[in-house]
């Protein structure tokens, strides 16, 4: 079956079977690896995407049911040639080890700055309690998304 939807604001059309999950179809239809999978049971949170502006494991959302909609990568967060304040940021304070959690990780703290523009470190810890890290020990992810909005909130 085909589905048509919208991704990082371009209108494209997937060929997808009944049960292929939204982060199946990105990555293997779309070919937008940058969404993870891992556990594939919404568990990790590696394949954050935004759905409608609200982040969801995508590897438990069907295909089938994003038609019409709008969805966010993180292919979709650089603008004109220039990284997103929360890559930036994720890079400045080498919160990025192996790299596999961090899209999942921005586009959840993404969905979270628009509605909170001034966390405090709980809150960011919170916001991200449900992407999981094996690497970074989480503390230079949680300073890297204050950096962000703090960027965020003086340049934005
Ligand atoms: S791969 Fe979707 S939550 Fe782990
Ligand atoms: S940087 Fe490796 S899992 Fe987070």
């Amino acid at each position: 079956m085909l589905v048509q939807l919208k991704v990082n604001g371009r209108d494209v059309a997937a060929e997808i079977t009944p049960a292929m999950s939204l982060a199946s179809c990105l990555r293997t239809e779309l070919g937008l690896t940058g969404t993870k999978l891992s556990c594939e049971v919404g568990e990790c949170g590696s394949c954050t995407v935004l759905l409608d502006g609200k982040p969801v494991t995508s590897c438990l959302v069907p295909a089938a049911q994003t038609a019409g909609r709008s969805v966010e990568t993180v292919e979709g967060l650089a603008s004109d040639g220039s990284l997103h304040p929360l890559q930036e940021a994720f890079i400045k304070l080498n919160a990025v080890q192996c790299g596999f959690c961090i899209p999942g990780m921005i586009m959840a703290a993404k969905a979270a700055l628009e509605k909170n523009a001034n966390p405090t470190p709980e809150e960011v810890r919170f916001i991200l309690s449900g992407n999981l890290c094996r690497c970074t020990g989480y503390q230079k992810i949680v300073e890297a998304v204050l950096l962000a909005a703090q960027e965020m909130r003086d340049h934005g």
